[in-house]
């Protein structure tokens, strides 16, 4: 049975917890998956649903679910969802006071059993909720990584496909910063297998899609009214929680804590990372144009706000 074995613990067995767990089986990312809420039944119920795919898509692990930290012990990985979503008309920050004190509990519960893991921050907003679990936790900056340039880029990614009419897994982008309104879409480096996508699209439609992908998380919540986006955000966590329990090496965009790269420091901000066993390995740093510098400096200060309101 054994292929990793490796641990994944899910905390928040809503939308993306779901999500996020049923891409870890369909993917086989971890030997022992365990899906944990606070409320009782539904974390059980969904990884016994979850359990019975096994045979349809080759999952070769064991998945429960669970109300109780003492099953998450000795977890490779720790995935943080729990918290509430957005609705139409909320900012990521409005969710800023109730989030910080779920993520903070959580953080505290999961850490005693798993003192060796590395945490997934998926919370919003996450680059306030990713330095709140940093801060808890006590654990090296390695160790704490958030989601959001993964989601992030694949939006931008899968707009620039449809544009240009080409398989969106062609497409190579990267989405720098907070994931918020000032995310920064790096459309120069943005190409199709290499070719830059500056020589294939227009200014304006390049604007439109940058714009597009800025506001992709509350394009969907309009739709749905009730919550936001799931998939895909479930997806980019386990792509990254993929690369730490696999040591694969990623380069993905995520949240990390800065030390002085890109001359920024005592944040966390999307930036490419290599993910790999010891977490976040190595930042990629790279030189920037002066105006992507002063766009990137507008998500730190806006992540410094969301910081200084966590009171942490
Ligand atoms: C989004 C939410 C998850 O971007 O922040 O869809």
């Amino acid at each position: 049975m054994a292929n990793t074995g490796k641990k994944l613990t899910i905390i928040g067995s809503g939308a993306v917890g779901t999500a996020a767990a049923q891409w870890a089986v369909s993917r086989n990312v971890a030997d022992d998956i365990v899906l944990l809420d606070v409320v009782e039944g539904v974390p059980q119920g969904k990884a016994l649903d979850l359990a019975q795919c096994a045979p349809l898509c080759g999952f070769t692990g064991r998945i429960r679910g669970s109300n109780d930290y003492a099953d998450t012990a000795g977890s490779d990985v720790i995935i943080i969802t729990a918290g509430l979503a957005r609705k139409p008309g909320m900012s990521r920050d409005d969710l800023l006071e109730k989030n910080v004190q779920i993520v903070r509990s959580v953080t505290e519960e999961a850490v005693k059993n798993s003192p060796n893991a590395c945490i997934v921050v998926v919370t919003n907003p996450i680059d306030a909720m990713v330095y709140t679990a940093f801060k808890i936790s006590g654990f090296p900056r390695e160790r704490v990584v958030g989601m959001a340039g993964v989601l992030d880029s694949a939006r931008y990614r899968t707009f620039l496909a449809w544009e240009l009419g080409v398989a969106p897994s062609d497409i190579t982008a990267l989405v720098m910063g907070i994931h918020g309104d000032n995310m920064l879409p790096l459309t120069r480096l943005a190409s199709v297998n290499g070719v830059p996508v500056e020589d294939l699209l227009s200014r304006e439609k390049l604007d439109e899609i940058v714009s597009r992908t800025q506001n992709g998380g509350a394009e969907i919540v309009q739709h749905l009214k009730t919550g936001s986006a799931f998939s895909t955000p479930g997806l980019a966590a386990i792509e990254m929680a993929e690369s730490i329990l696999k040591d694969q090496k990623r380069v993905l965009p995520c949240a990390a804590y800065l030390q002085g790269e890109f001359g920024i420091d005592g944040v966390f901000l999307g930036v490419p990372v290599v993910l790999g066993k010891g977490g976040v390995e190595r930042i990629v740093e790279f030189r920037l144009t002066e105006d992507e510098k002063k766009a990137l400096e507008t998500s730190v200060q806006a992540v410094k706000k969301q910081v200084a309101a966590t009171g942490l």
